[in-house]
């Protein structure tokens, strides 16, 4: 029985290896420091930073579950019917709706598919946006902030001391599953 479970978590091992390989290949090129252009240049200083608008009211399903997610266009008009309604910038929201098309947004921050994150656990856990994604109220383009590798999860998470593992020399199979499966 345990020689079966040894080998089980040795190719659950050798399964992340060989993915690892095929996210290097592929360099999806999703590092820290990403940048890129936006459809419409959205800016969290002038949202974020000098409205004050709340992170959750834009990013509300980050409470509820594993994805924080990119509001949908509709939830911009809630201002926009009003507020500069006459930018090109602004044009390009109405066309959105009015054609049915969501906005193509870039996305930024990416993990490798056999990770998995769920924003609602750290939420509600306490932990706040910024110290995953950086002074975002100042950033007039979204950037990757942090380095989203496995040392920085298990850095904070030790540092912090209530969550997976609690040391990762003697982690467990067990333990590797709650971030992979
Ligand atoms: C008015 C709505 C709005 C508010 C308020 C807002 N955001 Fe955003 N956020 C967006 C939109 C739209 C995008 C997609 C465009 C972009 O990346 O700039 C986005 C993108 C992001 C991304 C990157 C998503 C990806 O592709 O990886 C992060 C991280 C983020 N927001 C965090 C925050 C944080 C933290 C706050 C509060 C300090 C905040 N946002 C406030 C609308 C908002
Ligand atoms: C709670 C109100 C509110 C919401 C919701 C909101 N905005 Fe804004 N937005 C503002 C304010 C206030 C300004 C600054 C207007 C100014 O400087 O005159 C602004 C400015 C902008 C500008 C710059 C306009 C220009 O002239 O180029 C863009 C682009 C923009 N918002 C896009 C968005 C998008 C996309 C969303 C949805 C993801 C959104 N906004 C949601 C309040 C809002
Ligand atoms: C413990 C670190 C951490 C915290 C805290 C955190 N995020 Fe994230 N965020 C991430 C990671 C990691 C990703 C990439 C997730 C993926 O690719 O599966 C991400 C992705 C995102 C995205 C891209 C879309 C999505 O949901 O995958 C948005 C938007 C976002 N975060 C907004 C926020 C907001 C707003 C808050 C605060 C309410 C927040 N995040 C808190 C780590 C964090
Ligand atoms: C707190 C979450 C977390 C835990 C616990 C965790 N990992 Fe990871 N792991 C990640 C993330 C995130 C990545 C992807 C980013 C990267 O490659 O650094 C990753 C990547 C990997 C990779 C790809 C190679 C590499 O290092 O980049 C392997 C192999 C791996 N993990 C094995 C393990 C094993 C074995 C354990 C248990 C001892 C474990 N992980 C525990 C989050 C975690
Ligand atoms: C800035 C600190 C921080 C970072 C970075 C962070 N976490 Fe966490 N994580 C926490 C805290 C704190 C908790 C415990 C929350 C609570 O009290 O419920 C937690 C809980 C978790 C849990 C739930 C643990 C359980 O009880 O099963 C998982 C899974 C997890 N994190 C995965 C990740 C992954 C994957 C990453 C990296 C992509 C990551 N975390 C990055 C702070 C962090």
């Amino acid at each position: 029985m345990k020689k079966i479970v040894t080998g089980l978590l040795a190719l659950t091992v050798i399964g992340l290896l060989i993915e690892l390989a095929v996210v290097q290949a592929k360099k999806i090129g999703n590092t820290q420091g990403y940048e890129p252009d936006q459809p419409i240049p959205f800016s969290h200083k002038i949202h974020a930073g000098e409205n004050k608008i709340d992170c959750r009211y834009c990013h509300f399903a980050s409470e509820r579950g594993r994805i924080a997610g990119i509001p949908p266009t509709q939830l911009c008009m809630n201002c926009h019917d009003q507020i500069r309604k006459d930018s090109p910038e602004i044009g390009k929201l109405r066309e959105a709706i009015a054609s049915d098309r969501p906005v193509e947004w870039v996305r930024v921050h990416e993990l490798p598919a056999f990770v998995y994150f769920n924003h609602s656990e750290h939420v509600r856990g306490g932990v706040n946006c910024q110290q995953c994604h950086g002074p975002v109220e100042s950033m007039t383009r979204m950037r990757q902030h942090s380095s989203l590798t496995m040392g920085w999860c298990l850095n904070c998470h030790r540092d912090m001391g209530n969550a997976p593992p609690h040391d990762v020399k003697t982690a467990t199979g067990g333990d590797c599953a709650r971030c992979h499966y």
